[in-house]
């Protein structure tokens, strides 16, 4: 694909995304089907709960970081700037939309040093989707991005049903559990595989545990559907019989938990964590961390940068309201038995 193809697409994809239009139309994340449990009896000091919580040997304030966006085009690196400095104020992990545009080429080196730098010492995670590594040059692909991003955690995202939907996708996929495999061995650093938005289950983040990844970022179903997003990007198709595909991120959250019996994994919840009750579910019901993406961009459009950080303060306000009602003093006592599952 042509660099000019691939920033008329990044547009396209920041303009789709300004707004509601991409979201799930009808089916949600599944979370409302889970209630917390109130415990009349709290002993909790709500004053002394303390968020942080460990990221591949970083102490991040709070069980938070910025989904992988965007990058490639002005716009686009003026957005991840000012998400730079988000994160370096939250003190929490940021994630870098995929590196794609910066292969083979020095042209993007400055704007991603920039963003490396104003992001402090939070991790910066970058990104790479499936169809760019099943060449035989992966490894050095990866670790010259890594390079040029001052990437700490490299994550790469699966998104079948998007190539699948785009004009000129990928439709071969062979090889793609050997080509992680390869990565994971050779990789200079943590990889952490994702999807886009129609989820990771139980039976797919095994295949990716005993390949060795680091890290499993759900991406589930209930919020963007980038079916969605490459629908109205190609609106002549009017075809929209996989808007709403996709595993729940509810459902791929509580299977993938039960992974870490056998496996040392970081969980990620993000598809659909618009508010703090739904990140509060997520974490409690066995997610390490819960990311967010389209409401940050939102955000980040409507108040700044400023905006951003006092909307993912508030929502932690929210979680240690939630933890003092529920009886959790710690990240460690939220769990499954704070939760009431009202449908199955
Ligand atoms: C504008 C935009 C661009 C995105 N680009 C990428 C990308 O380059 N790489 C990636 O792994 N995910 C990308 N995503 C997907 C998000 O990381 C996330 O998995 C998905 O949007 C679901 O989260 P949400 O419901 O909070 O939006 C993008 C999302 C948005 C909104």
């Amino acid at each position: 694909m042509s660099q000019e193809s691939i920033i008329k697409r990044k547009t396209e994809h920041l303009d789709i995304c300004s707004d509601d239009s991409p979201a799930f139309r009808h089916k949600s994340t599944g979370f409302e089907n889970y209630d917390f449990r109130h415990f009349a009896l709290t002993e909790v000091d709500l004053t002394r709960i303390d968020l942080s919580r460990k990221f591949f040997g970083f102490k991040s304030s709070f069980p938070f970081l910025i989904s992988c966006m965007t990058g490639g085009t002005d716009e686009a690196n003026n957005i991840n700037l000012k998400l730079a400095e988000t994160a370096a104020s939250l003190n929490i992990p940021l994630g870098l939309g995929s590196l794609r545009y910066a292969i083979g080429t020095n042209g993007f080196d400055a704007q991603l040093s920039a963003i490396r730098e104003k992001a402090g010492s939070v991790p910066v995670l970058g990104n790479l989707g499936a169809a760019q590594i099943l060449g035989s040059d992966r490894v050095e692909t990866v670790n010259s991005l890594i390079k040029k991003s001052g990437a700490d955690v490299f994550v790469i995202h699966l998104n079948p049903l998007q190539e699948l939907l785009q004009n000129g996708g990928e439709y071969n996929f062979r090889g793609l559990l050997k080509s992680i495999k390869d990565l994971v061995s050779e990789a200079k650093i943590p990889i952490i595989v994702k999807e886009v938005g129609s989820g990771i289950d139980g039976v797919t983040a095994k295949k990716l545990l005993k390949a060795g990844v680091s890290g499993i970022d759900t991406a589930g179903a209930g919020g963007t559907s980038w079916a969605g997003v490459e629908i109205l990007r190609n609106s002549k198709s009017g075809n929209s019989d996989f808007w709403d595909w996709g595993i729940p991120t509810s459902i791929c959250i509580s299977e993938t938990v039960s992974l870490k019996k056998d496996y040392d994994f970081t969980l990620i919840a993000s598809g659909g964590i618009n508010d703090p009750f739904t990140a509060a579910k997520a974490l409690a019901l066995g997610a390490d961390f819960v990311a967010s993406a389209r409401i940050i961009l939102h955000a980040l459009n409507k108040n700044g940068s400023q905006g951003v950080v006092k909307l993912i303060r508030e929502w932690f306000e929210t979680v240690k309201r939630i933890m003092f009602l529920t009886g959790a003093q710690t990240l460690k006592e939220f769990d499954k038995k704070i939760l009431i599952q009202t449908q199955k």
